[in-house]
């Protein structure tokens, strides 16, 4: 069985058409889109995706799960698998929108199509799906126990939920004009599941001189008031190392891809991940991670978490710009230390 990568090559063109949508559907009330050859409907219940090689159809709110951190992230790093059919791989200004491209069984059929868009272009698509799709009480970040329901017909919307910034610190939190601290006044609560994580902040005592350029915080307080789940924030940059931690309760929506090597710390609870194949989608592992273990997520791999409970998770991030080519081209191994 073959599961050779399908060469996408970085000559292939970029279609830079933008999208089309219907007018609201007369009897569900939701928008059809359009873009390039790919056309996507919703009803009560499902996600349709039409290509030129085949329909797929999704849970509603799985799709939405997914289209909320694919916008919200801009295509993150490389593979959003929605699924194991349809995701997009982001190629940083292009992105591959594709069904059953990195699906063996769909390439030995022959029923894989990939098109490359302009990552502006598609992303206004998405963006307006997302917002036409998602309903009033339905919030595609929430935990499945903290949210509504998506089904149904078309039922006004929520867009102060598909609106949700992450933060994003530009060096640290709590460092003079950057990311703040989560506290009840700016609208962060504690989190049902972390009442009895402790609320105190440390105490920093510069020296002369270095005033503004010292600072600390209490990391388990700022999770314990994270709104969202399976959204990383950002909370400490240095030079390319980037500290994303992130409170996860049910399913990571998306199955990622990695471009690069990145790194799990399992800060309170405990996830299970379920680890394939990047291409062909073939189980690899299953990992659960408990509160202190250390993982690190290969190149060459997908994977989907699972927190029974809500958790706290550090994912840590390589930013170096063109790491993904290193690794694609093979100069770099998939993992960050060979025995
Ligand atoms: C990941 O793909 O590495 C990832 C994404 C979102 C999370 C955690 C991990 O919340
Ligand atoms: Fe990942």
């Amino acid at each position: 069985m073959s599961t050779a990568t399908k060469d996408i090559s970085d000559e292939t063109p970029i279609n830079t058409a933008i999208h089309s949508e219907s007018a609201p559907h007369p009897d569900t009330g939701y928008r059809q889109y359009a873009i390039g050859s790919f056309t996507f409907e919703r009803d009560e219940y499902f996600a349709r995706v039409k290509s030129p090689t085949g329909t797929h159809v999704v849970d509603i709110e799985n799709f939405l799960r997914s289209m909320m951190r694919d916008v919200a992230w801009g295509f993150f790093y490389g593979w959003v698998n929605f699924d194991e059919v349809i995701g997009t791989v982001n190629l940083y200004g292009s992105v591959d929108l594709y069904m059953g491209t990195y699906n063996s069984a769909y390439r030995e059929a022959g029923t894989d199509y990939v098109e490359r868009f302009d990552s502006q272009n598609l992303l206004a698509c998405f963006k307006s799906m997302l917002k036409d799709w998602t309903n009033a009480g339905f919030d595609p970040f929430a935990a499945p126990l903290e949210t509504g329901t998506a089904r149904g017909p078309k039922n006004g919307n929520n867009d102060v939920a598909v609106d949700f910034q992450r933060e994003l610190a530009d060096r640290f939190v709590t460092l003079p004009g950057d990311s703040e601290i989560r506290s009840d006044e700016r609208g962060f609560a504690i989190n049902r599941q972390f009442t009895d994580v402790s609320q105190g902040e440390p105490e920093v005592h510069a020296e002369p001189g270095f005033e503004g350029q010292i600072a600390a915080f209490n990391l388990f307080k700022y999770l314990s008031r994270s709104p969202v789940t399976w959204n990383p924030s950002i909370v400490s940059i240095v030079k390319n190392s980037a500290y994303c931690p992130t409170s996860e309760e049910h399913i990571l929506p998306i199955d990622h891809g990695n471009d690069r090597v990145e790194w799990f710390i399992q800060l309170s609870d405990e996830i299970s991940w379920r680890v394939g194949d990047k291409d062909s989608g073939a189980p690899r592992a299953v990992i659960t991670m408990k509160a202190g273990d250390v993982s690190c997520m290969p190149a060459d791999i997908r994977h989907r978490g699972y927190s029974p409970k809500r958790s706290m998770l550090l994912v840590w991030e390589n930013l170096t710009p063109g790491l993904e080519k290193r690794y694609a081209s093979g100069e770099l191994p998939p993992v960050p230390a060979v025995f």
